[in-house]
């Protein structure tokens, strides 16, 4: 079911306007919110796009996903404090290079990695659900604080199914794509993933889609996925040490230094 798109009580102008030409744009139905309860609306819908001054959310029976940059601001302030990253090391990404993100979600592992290709790279996020990919767009469009501001709006998001996408792109044309996929069992502590979940696509990778990632990465396939998940399945190698609750799978296109 697609979400309908309303404000919060007692909007302004501007932001009726705004909702309304989101919800036109993406073909949503746009509903005049008048005195109505978020729980009433997500009853008789399902999910409910809000936009209000704080911005855009998502509501479903699992709560409001909204775009919050805080566990990228946390990684990102330990790398300028000269700390490493698993996921920048396990990618080998470097100044300059190009990074494909096919699973954007909350977009934190974007933005990480737009930290780090700089403004010379390239960071190119799919994110196949409307919902999420709106309430991201607009939250990357207005990130702050203004030095965060740059990183955010330096994210190309695009609202696409990978599946669609990486046969269309030129082989060899990003150094690295990633997949950080809804696991099949949840992290219980991702609290922030709680209210993604609902809206999300969860089917599994297959083995053609890291084929399909393989022809268009210049030198890796990275997935993350649970710490018991079986990598080999998927023609992928443990890398990089595990965390307690997660894991890297590599395939590596050329010969590159893994560091942990
Ligand atoms: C676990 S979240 C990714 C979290 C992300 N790495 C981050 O840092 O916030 C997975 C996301 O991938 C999206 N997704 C799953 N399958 C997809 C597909 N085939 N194409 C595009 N997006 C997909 C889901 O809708 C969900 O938003």
């Amino acid at each position: 079911m697609s979400p309908v798109m309303t404000t919060a009580r007692k909007p302004n102008a501007e932001q009726v306007a705004e909702a309304k030409e989101i919800a036109d744009r993406h073909g949503l139905q746009f509903l005049p919110r008048g005195n109505r309860s978020l729980d009433s609306l997500i009853i008789e819908y399902g999910s409910v796009l809000v936009f209000s001054y704080r911005g855009l959310s998502c509501y479903t029976n699992k709560g409001e996903l909204f775009f919050h940059p805080n566990m990228a601001a946390v990684r990102i302030r330990m790398l300028r404090k000269g700390g490493k990253d698993k996921l920048l090391n396990i990618c080998g990404l470097a100044p300059g290079d190009s990074f494909l993100d096919c699973t954007a979600g909350l977009c934190s592992d974007s933005l990480v990695a737009k930290y780090q290709v700089g403004e010379r790279g390239r960071v190119l996020a799919l994110e196949q659900s409307l919902p999420i990919y709106l309430v991201m767009a607009h939250g990357l469009q207005n990130a702050r604080p203004p030095r965060f501001q740059e990183l955010a709006k330096g994210i190309e998001l695009v609202c696409r199914d990978f599946r669609d996408i990486l046969p269309q792109l030129p082989p060899s044309s990003f150094d690295v794509v990633y997949f950080d996929p809804m696991f099949a069992v949840p992290v219980m502590e991702a609290s922030s993933l709680i209210p993604l979940r609902p809206l999300a696509q969860d089917q599994p990778l297959t083995p053609e889609d890291i084929h399909l990632a393989a022809r268009v990465a210049k030198k890796k396939v990275v997935l993350k996925e649970r710490v018991f998940y079986d990598f080999s399945q998927l023609g992928l190698t443990r890398a990089g040490g595990d965390g307690r609750k997660t894991a890297y799978g590599v395939l590596s296109l050329k010969e590159d230094e893994v560091e942990d």
